[in-house]
């Protein structure tokens, strides 16, 4: 059940509330570097109008006084098909970030993946979540230019315990989003890139009339990376690959052919080309083509238990959260973070019981009537 303080009048009791009550604990830098889209922010808005033009088709006087929402990913299990997205620099929100995050997600049982870019290190995420042995949590990692960089984020990622590689393939330069480049975005001084610190020159730096992040990956990350590099990033460590950024049948099919254990079906919120379709409306291309050969996740525009819901009927075994979470984050630290995963399991219980599944398993297609495109 969601976690109430005293008062609980002044508790969100949905993630909508959560985004408007964080905005009073954010710098405008921050606030805008975690809601903005790039571009015009079409394929920000369209992850959301994607799932309210979707619609259910209820089956009635089924039995769901026992409603069970458990899975599991990559053999891994989970309290509900969850997983908090990747996303950087979490101590822009509180000063426990990633450690507040993971610790939530931890306790839980929901999956919680690592940013490369994040703003606590992977060993200290692993140590803090020590007492949750069998947490769900993964490591998202960007091809640097530098190797070496790269293999030392993969070494340590598996040494912490972490139990999959995500790469993230949408970003061979980083999206533009108009508002970071405005407030030409950078980390205060007493932020860093917690994982990147053999090179603290690294930290983003200022430029004039670009976002530090912008540059950074300018100078950074490696665009020319293609399929064939896989093959030499899982020879560095028996960690399981997830793909993150799919969009077509074809990509997921070659995903599969070059090792990807699990994909995720994504737009990095709306962040990288703007235009891009909508992560919902890719999803039943990506299901067909990939026919049950790896397990597929999907993030982008889920705010409500239904939307999870939609997702899994539409063939994904479970999603990610991103910027909800953030909010819950800035709001009150772990324990905003607990009470928005506590809201979403509490949604998608009811929603199950009023379509009449009692299980994710009852969860099918046929539930949905979809919009044409
Ligand atoms: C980083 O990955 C971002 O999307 O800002």
């Amino acid at each position: 059940m969601t976690v109430l303080p005293n008062d609980h009048r002044s508790q969100p009791i949905n993630l909508f509330e959560y985004e408007t009550l964080a905005k009073d604990h954010l710098s405008k830098m921050a606030l805008d570097y975690y809601s903005s889209g790039a571009w015009d922010e079409i394929t920000l808005r369209d992850n959301r109008t994607a799932f309210e033009r979707v619609k259910v088709r209820p089956r009635i006087l089924v039995d769901v006084s026992d409603r069970n929402l458990t899975t599991s990913i990559l053999g891994q299990p989970l309290q509900l098909p969850l997983l908090i997205a990747p996303m950087a620099f979490q101590c822009l929100a509180h000063p426990d970030g990633e450690v507040a995050t993971a610790l939530a997600a931890a306790s839980a049982g929901v999956g919680m993946v690592l940013s490369t870019m994040a703003t606590k290190s992977i060993e200290e995420v692993a140590t803090a979540c020590d007492k949750f042995p069998n947490s769900l949590r993964w490591f998202q990692l960007y091809i640097h230019k530098d190797r070496g960089l790269t293999r030392a984020l993969v070494e340590k990622a598996y040494k912490a315990g972490y139990k999959a590689l995500c790469l993230t393939v949408d970003a061979p330069v980083l999206g533009q989003r108009e508002r970071d480049r405005r407030n030409e975005f950078t980390l205060p001084l007493d932020l860093h890139l917690a994982n990147l610190a053999t090179i603290s020159e690294l930290d983003i730096s200022h430029e004039k009339g670009e976002s530090g992040l912008f540059t950074y990956f300018a100078q950074q990350l490696n665009p020319a990376v293609t399929w064939h590099d896989l093959e030499w990033l899982q020879s560095l460590s028996p960690l399981p690959l997830v793909i993150k950024g799919i969009l077509r049948g074809d990509d997921g099919v070659r995903a599969v052919e070059y090792g990807a254990k699990a994909i995720v079906v994504s737009n990095h919120g709306g962040r990288q080309l703007d235009g891009a379709i909508a992560s919902l409306d890719a999803l039943a291309e990506i299901v067909a083509a990939v026919n049950g050969k790896v397990e597929i996740l999907l993030d982008g525009g889920i705010r409500r238990g239904t939307d999870i819901l939609k997702a899994l009927a539409l063939g994904a075994k479970a999603v990610l959260i991103g910027r909800p979470i953030l909010w819950g984050l800035a709001v009150s630290g772990q324990l905003g973070v607990s009470n928005v995963i506590s809201l979403l399991q509490d949604e998608l219980n009811v929603a199950m019981a009023l379509s009449g599944c009692a299980k994710l398993d009852d969860i099918d297609p046929s539930l949905l009537i979809l919009p044409r495109l």
